[in-house]
């Protein structure tokens, strides 16, 4: 995705290139273009747009499920969220080793977002103010969907999360999930175009 972040002559901002590491995204999406759903990072808009919508209480933390290069990570960081509260989880090993590498103080977890339970330390069940993912959810069937919302539910029971997606109707059948849905945010600056939902249990 992009809109990379551009300095006063138009050319993308040293800290966005770095940071989203763009020949990194694009090899794994060669090799993997199901698990990347884009064969570039979000857009520094996209990005600032989703971290105006965290909302974390003092004592909770804010989880990124698949981070890939930490463009959103940054975005969050520059929202105000402090690096020990900021939990990243990506399943490829390249991405959390770059993570970690420019990220420094942030908690930075390589694995699978379908098993959150065990990859986010228990400290932090029932401590998540919100949940953003990245994962082209879209992309798999619904039993498949409905293991990644009761994965988040495990951790963050009542919270939902925020899902970005370059679908204009919700990627996801809500209902048939248990789920309310709302589209908080469309941008067009960003490649593709893309919108923020937030899906939430349904009581
Ligand atoms: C569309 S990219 C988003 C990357 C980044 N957040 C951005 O906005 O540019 C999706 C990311 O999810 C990661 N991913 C896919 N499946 C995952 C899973 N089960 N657990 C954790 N991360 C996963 C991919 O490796 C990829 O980095």
């Amino acid at each position: 995705m992009s809109d990379i972040a551009r300095d006063d002559s138009g050319l993308p901002t040293a800290a966005h290139r770095e940071v989203a590491n763009s020949s990194l995204f694009f090899k794994r999406w060669l090799a993997n273009p199901l698990q990347m759903g884009s064969i570039i990072p979000s857009s520094d808009t996209l990005c600032r747009r989703i971290a105006a919508l965290v909302e974390r209480k003092d004592d909770e933390v804010v989880v990124e499920l698949g981070a890939g290069t930490g463009v959103i990570s940054r975005a969050l960081l520059a929202a105000g969220v402090p690096p020990e509260k900021l939990v990243v989880v990506e399943i490829v090993r390249d991405m959390a080793e770059h993570l970690r590498a420019s990220l420094p103080g942030v908690n930075v977890i390589q694995g699978d977002a379908f098993e959150l339970a065990k990859a986010l330390p228990a400290a932090m069940h029932g401590k998540v103010g919100t949940a953003i993912c990245g994962i082209p959810l879209v992309l798999l069937p619904q039993a498949d969907q409905q293991r990644f919302v009761s994965a988040v539910e495990a951790v963050a029971p009542g919270k939902g999360f925020l899902l970005y997606t370059y679908c204009i109707t919700s990627p996801l059948p809500y209902r048939k999930l248990g789920l309310t849905a709302k589209r908080e945010v469309w941008t067009p600056l960003n490649f593709p175009p893309a919108s923020v939902w937030r899906y939430q249990p349904a009581r």
